[in-house]
């Protein structure tokens, strides 16, 4: 992909013809999902993917707004992008500009007024439509498509080509679920990407079989609530989250499973033998709580206590004793004080998560949260997070070093930045070199952890999986 655009095009006549795309994904996992499924209905289209933008014929950001931050990030990008239309332009080159994702969503026409470089908006529940409103730019319109649609935009999306998920790599992303009914009070989501809707078990299998016959061997099952899932079965039957993870764990092929985001007031008996039963689903559970106050608690509209939560964590720690938790927070939510915040220190100390992501409070427009009068000071958002991130920092720092001298199993993924190297997964979602001899690509190797970096493991080689298993991969179809 290293070519230059100008000789190709004296070059090759028919290679120039061929239109690029440039996707630039922001924000949560499903974005990262929408963004492949978007170049895959481009591309029955004819729009092949760059990693170059100056190379596109079409720029299509897919943008988040969870946080300010993440919103206003947009608009920068869409300024410089503003220069590179024209650089393109003086080489009589057109490039449409798109914004897709939740800021398309939430801002609609308001994004063509604060950028008139913009030539489409297109909300997520639409992206089905999108050759189409490519089409129709082209020919001279300004489109915003952030009407919700009746129709289910997953029995109009292309399926992703086998070539295409082989050189995404071993692991997938697969939504299942898309949508919040839940309004915590901070938050946007259920604005932005609408009502829950659960896709049905057929199309979910159809597609986890596709995945592992194009050598896919983890997949992991998205949604913004993806424990609330209660898809269609067979027979009219709806079945729950865990239903679904014993059949995808049949699909030959498919080692590893894993599953995110869930809503505490979700995990149900079955989810939670799941764990306990199936060896394919890795022990690892993002399982937000945000805060660790009551008080603040109800005021986000959580609906479970803290104490609820500690009694659910030990629940599935019984079923599944080597489960490592991860999770979200939120600091400074309106009204919070030294006492709340000291209440949520507590709670990670009981918990001892592996991972976690934690953010100041952001207020976000019509969300009820912003409209709260108590809004605490940003410096005080800021030495709280300081200290929640210490704690949790030597959280995870203490688990990997547990791992020190243990045997586990990595799933190899790619190459590693230096030769002879490759990167692997471990169970716990946590990166691992190991040298190249481990196996290959696509394997799920034995390996001896021998030391703990900042943000990777180390690894040394223990055995490669016996014969029998990589057989049974490639009935699956991987070659
Ligand atoms: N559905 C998931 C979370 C989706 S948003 C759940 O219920 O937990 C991902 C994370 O962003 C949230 O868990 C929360 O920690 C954070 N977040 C959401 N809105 C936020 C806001 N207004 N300010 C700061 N962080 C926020
Ligand atoms: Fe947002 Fe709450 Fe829904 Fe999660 S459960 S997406 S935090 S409203
Ligand atoms: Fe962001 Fe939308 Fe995901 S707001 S976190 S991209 S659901």
């Amino acid at each position: 992909m290293e070519q230059n655009v100008t000789p190709e095009i004296t070059e090759n006549p028919s290679r120039a013809a061929a239109k690029k795309v440039f996707v630039k994904t922001y924000g949560c996992q499903m974005n990262v999902y929408d963004s492949q499924r978007m170049a895959d209905a481009l591309a029955s289209e004819g729009y092949g993917p760059t990693e170059h933008i100056e190379d596109a014929d079409l720029v299509l950001l897919n943008t988040c707004h969870i946080r300010e931050k993440a919103a206003e990030k947009v608009y920068s990008e869409l300024g410089r992008i503003r220069l590179l239309k024209e650089e393109r332009a003086k080489k009589g080159w057109n490039t449409v500009i798109g914004v897709a994702g939740c800021v398309a969503q939430a801002e609609g026409q308001e994004i063509l007024r604060r950028a008139p470089v913009v030539d489409l908006v297109i909300g997520p529940q639409t992206y089905h439509r999108l050759p189409d409103v490519v089409q129709r730019v082209k020919s001279g319109e300004k489109i915003v498509e952030t009407e919700h649609a009746i129709e289910d935009k997953f029995e109009y999306l292309p399926a992703p080509q086998a070539t295409i998920v082989r050189k995404r790599g071993v692991t997938a992303f697969l939504t299942v679920q898309e949508g919040c009914d839940k309004f915590c009070t901070f938050c946007v989501v259920p604005y932005t990407r609408g009502a829950e809707v659960s896709r049905a078990v057929a199309q979910i299998v159809a597609e986890a079989e596709r995945l592992a016959a194009s050598g896919v061997r983890e997949v992991t099952l998205l949604g913004q609530n993806v424990n609330a899932w209660h898809g269609e079965g067979p027979g009219g039957i709806e079945w729950g989250l865990g239903r679904l993870l014993f059949r995808l764990a049949e699909i030959p092929g498919l080692d590893r499973l894993r599953y995110t985001t869930s809503h505490p007031r979700d995990m149900d008996d079955e989810l939670i033998a799941a764990h306990r039963d199936l060896p394919e689903l890795m022990p690892y559970l993002h399982l937000p709580v945000q805060a660790g106050s009551n008080r603040i608690l109800k005021a986000m509209n959580r609906r479970h206590t803290a104490d609820e939560y500690l009694r659910l964590i030990d629940r599935i720690r019984v079923a599944r004793p080597d489960i490592a938790m991860s999770g979200d927070f939120i600091v400074g939510f309106p009204g919070e004080t030294e006492e709340d915040f000291e209440d949520t220190m507590r709670i990670v100390r009981e918990v001892g998560y592996a991972q976690a992501f934690s953010f100041k409070y952001s207020p976000r427009p019509g969300t009820p949260g912003a409209e709260l009068s108590e809004q605490v000071p940003e410096e005080v958002k800021g030495e709280r997070l300081h200290r929640l991130q210490a704690l949790l920092h030597e959280q995870q720092r203490a688990f990997a070093e547990s791992l020190v001298g243990s045997t586990i199993e990595l799933l190899l993924e790619k190459p590693g930045r230096q030769s002879g190297q490759l990167v692997g997964r471990s169970p716990w979602l946590q990166p691992v070199i190991v040298d190249e001899s481990a196996g290959e690509i696509g394997d799920i190797v034995d390996v001896r952890i021998t030391k703990a970096g900042s943000n990777s493991l180390f690894s040394e080689p223990v055995s490669v999986r016996p014969a029998a298993a990589q057989a049974t991969l490639a009935e699956g179809g991987r070659f």
